[in-house]
């Protein structure tokens, strides 16, 4: 029974050489005080001075940019294939005349590491978004055409104004033609603010709990409120993190646009494909959120035919020295083993034979 992981980053060594000729988020550096270990600064807001640099961002060692440590982490964990992306923030920070170059050399670096494992690594590529838009196309069919190529890697902010601005039509379009789906991932959470003043004294739990599933089930809602899914009835969407908490408040999203006069005035409700429809027809959700409830609402939501098993790798390594196995990885194993307890052929599906059918991979 092949297992996939279908959420596995790295940041190939092209990309962290970038990062480290950076001074500005996101950057890698070493600080004065550790001067033997460099970290990774991505998220926004990650360096506030008032952080001990000790604490800034997280360590980067070669778990994140050693392709050999992604396959002997496979191995450790009983892994098969994994389809591998590049992590946030990409290359939404890179200003336009950078962008094309950037990707071209990203994609084509993470395609070459895959060519070195034949059957057990895949990737979703990475787009140029600040680059003017014929380029983007461009690259969309130069990924449609590389062997190893399943697919694309995006975040939440497209262009610089989220996932339904109708700027974003002609990638939309390119993707549905080119059968190319969209990973969708969260990066830049919810504005600081919310977090409150002591924010810095609970280290990451609130912008990764919380902060990035709320960021992707707003950009999902945000698409579907402008009529995506009206428009491109093909494009298909993976959704990282079980969806954020998509499942959860698809009827409560429902039930707010049903009740919702302005659209009714503008007759946005009677012609329109409801978030239940959309959920088993478009998106797929993977099952990176290490409970059993969790993994039921994705279940419910898009159906056990479109969950996809991942890890999140190289994020949330055991903080244990002599950790043999993540915790991280065994959580989101029991989650499905314990929800398809008496479907085996379903536990199956999820763990490998759904990424292989969705994906085309050919073990
Ligand atoms: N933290 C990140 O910045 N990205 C991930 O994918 C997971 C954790
Ligand atoms: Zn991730």
């Amino acid at each position: 029974m092949p297992v996939v992981d279908i959420h596995t980053h790295i940041y190939p060594p092209t990309f962290v050489e970038l990062l480290r000729s950076r001074t500005t988020v996101p950057y890698v550096r070493t600080f004065p005080d550790a001067p033997d270990s460099s970290r990774l600064i991505i998220l926004p807001g990650e360096d506030d001075p008032s952080t001990p640099s000790t604490s800034r961002g997280r360590p980067i060692g070669p778990e994140y940019y050693d392709i050999a440590q992604k396959i002997s982490f496979m191995d450790k964990h009983k892994i098969d294939i994994s389809v591998i992306s590049l992590a946030n923030p990409w290359l939404d920070f890179l200003p336009s005349n950078e962008a094309e170059e950037a990707a071209k050399r990203i994609n084509d670096d993470v395609d070459g590491l895959c060519a070195k494992y034949p059957g057990r690594l895949y990737a979703f590529g990475t787009l140029p978004l600040s680059a003017p838009m014929e380029t983007v196309v461009k690259e969309i069919e130069r990924l449609a055409r590389l062997k190893h190529m399943r697919g694309v890697i995006m975040g939440t902010s497209g262009l610089g104004n989220g996932l339904d601005d109708p700027a974003l039509d002609p990638i939309y379009a390119a993707l549905e033609k080119h059968e190319q789906l969209i990973f969708l991932h969260p990066h830049y959470g919810l504005p600081a603010s919310v977090y409150g003043p002591r924010a810095n004294e609970y280290g990451h739990v609130l912008p990764l709990a919380l902060g990035f599933p709320l960021e992707t089930t707003i950009a999902v809602t945000r698409m579907l409120l402008s009529g995506v899914w009206e428009r491109f009835k093909k494009l298909n969407v993976l959704l990282a993190h079980s969806g954020g908490t998509l499942p959860f408040l698809a009827g409560r999203i429902e039930s707010c646009i049903k009740h919702d006069g302005h659209l009714k005035k503008e007759g946005k409700i009677e012609e329109r494909r409801d978030v239940w429809d959309i959920l088993k027809t478009n998106i797929y959700l993977d099952a990176v959120i290490y409970s059993e409830v969790g993994l039921k609402a994705a279940m419910d939501a898009s159906g056990s035919d479109r969950l996809l098993f991942g890890t999140d790798h190289p994020f949330f390594p055991p903080l244990e020295a002599d950790a043999k196995e993540w915790h991280s990885v065994n959580a989101n194993y029991s989650a499905i083993s314990t929800t398809f307890k008496d479907h085996e052929t379903a536990a199956k599906d999820v763990l490998g034979n759904n990424a292989i059918r969705i994906l085309k991979l050919h073990p």
